[in-house]
Order: structure tokens, then sequence, then C-alpha cells
């Protein structure tokens, strides 16, 4: 299992800035063990342009941070998975809890964007994550379980690891500078695998489980470490290349 290091640059990011940040990562990267996997989640708006930038890189990978569950239609602002892969992107992100708060996003909706985009063809990351009010409340287990049961409640049971993850990102930790602790990180992906394990058996040992929140050069490498974590997702410090292929290479 390659461990996978995700880049989501949000709302950030002009073409010619991203193709300019991939530039430098690419040349950072040098070296970067067999191991490791990238992948870019950049804004719908330079995929095309990070696509003709990566055409003859293979280590870096291409996603978007999020996709409508329909094949095409009257749906306004609303991109496809067709759309994604057109434009030479390969991964999407669903269930971000930037989209689970400010745009509504409900638990059902982001099941039916992660069963829809894996059947057409995009390897997807569920991102699920408890709020600090449902931690505090002792509800942490419940909030993931709910989480990934709705958002995986149409995906086939045999889907290959190397087409699905999942995230799990705190959002008390997402863009605050506080990371979990290692207790925290541990008690969370435990929980994620042991439902993992159940839902797809074999399939669901094998499966990554990435963490999310503050993520940096200074904390990565004690991060990577942590018992089934198997990559991260990282916001404001992947932003530059230089911090995240520290973070690649920790
Ligand atoms: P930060 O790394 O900025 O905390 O963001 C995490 C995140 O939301 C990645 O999806």
């Amino acid at each position: 299992m390659k461990q996978l290091m995700a880049a989501n640059w949000k709302m950030y990011k002009t073409r010619e800035e991203a193709g300019e940040t991939l530039k430098e990562l690419a040349s950072l990267l040098t070296g970067m063990p067999e191991n490791r996997e990238v992948v870019i989640f950049a804004p719908f708006t330079c995929l095309n342009a990070c696509s003709d930038t990566l055409k003859n890189e293979t280590r870096i990978s291409l996603g978007a941070q999020d996709c409508y569950p329909q094949k095409e239609g009257a749906f306004t602002g609303e991109v496809s998975p067709g759309m994604i892969l057109d434009c030479g992107a390969d991964y999407v992100l669903t269930g971000h809890s930037e989209r689970r708060s400010i745009l509504n996003e409900s638990d059902d909706f982001v099941g039916s964007k992660t069963s829809f985009a894996l059947k057409n063809g995009l390897k997807t990351i569920l991102c699920v994550g408890e709020s600090l009010e449902e931690r505090d409340g002792g509800k942490l287990e419940e909030v993931l379980v709910r989480q990934l049961q709705t958002g995986l409640k149409d995906v086939p049971d045999d889907t290959s690891p190397d087409c699905l993850a999942i995230a799990y990102e705190p959002v008390w930790a997402i863009g605050t500078g506080r990371v979990a602790g290692p207790e925290e990180i541990l008690e969370s992906h435990a929980v994620v695998r042991k439902f993992l394990k159940i839902r797809f058996a074999r399939q669901g040992a094998s499966r990554r489980i990435l963490y999310g929140g503050s993520v940096k050069a200074e904390n990565a490498a004690a991060i990577m470490q942590l018992e089934n974590v198997n990559g991260v997702l990282v916001g404001g410090a992947s932003l530059r290349a230089d911090s995240f292929s520290r973070i690649v290479l920790a």
C-alpha cells in the first residue's frame, strides 16, 4: 500500500500560480520514496492547466475538490465526474467538512457523490470528521460511523483499495493551527479502521486512511508513523511547493 500524500488547494491559485507551484514541486520531489503517491486537489478552473503541466510527470496525480452526482443536465454551476476526467484529473474529494458546514451538504448527498464518482471512474477520498462540540459530547464514534455508513451506502463491497480512501479531518483542527494529538488521531483512525474492516472485509485492512488538519512539515513525520495513518491531506501547508515537498518527503 503506497502512502497517499494529498494537497487540498481549496479556493486558491490562478492557472499560472498553479503551474508554477507544480513545476517547483516536481523538481523538489526528485528522490521521492517509491512507497509514496502524491495527489493535488486543485480548483476546477486550474485542472486543465495542471494536467498540461503534469503531462510528463508520473509521480503526481491530479484531483478535483468536489463533483455533482449526475452525468450532465440542468445543474447550474455544477461539474460532473466525466468533466473532471476530461480535464485530466482522476481523483475527487467528497464530503469535505467545509462543504458539509458552509454548503450544507448532508451525509446522504455526500454518499450519492461518493458512489457516483467511483462508478464513473474517479478515485475518491471520502472525508469524515467531528466538530469540537461532538467530540466534547462523547459522540466521536457515533459521528464517524454515521458519516462512513451513509457516505459509503452505495459503494460496492469489492471497490479496490486503490480507488477509495478515507480522510479523517477533525473540524476543530482544520486551518486552526491546532493539530490533533497522537492519542486523538490513534483513537479516531482505529474507529475508521474497525468500520472499514466490517464494511469491506479483507479489503478494509488495506484501504488507506489519511489524517488532515494543520499538518505541517514539522509534524508530518510523527503523524505518518502512527498506526492506521496511511497518508495526509494538507490544506494551508500545501500551497507552497517547498513546505508541501517537505511533508511528502518527511
Ligand atoms: P489545513 O491543513 O489548512 O488545516 O486544512 C486541512 C484540510 O482541510 C485539508 O482538506
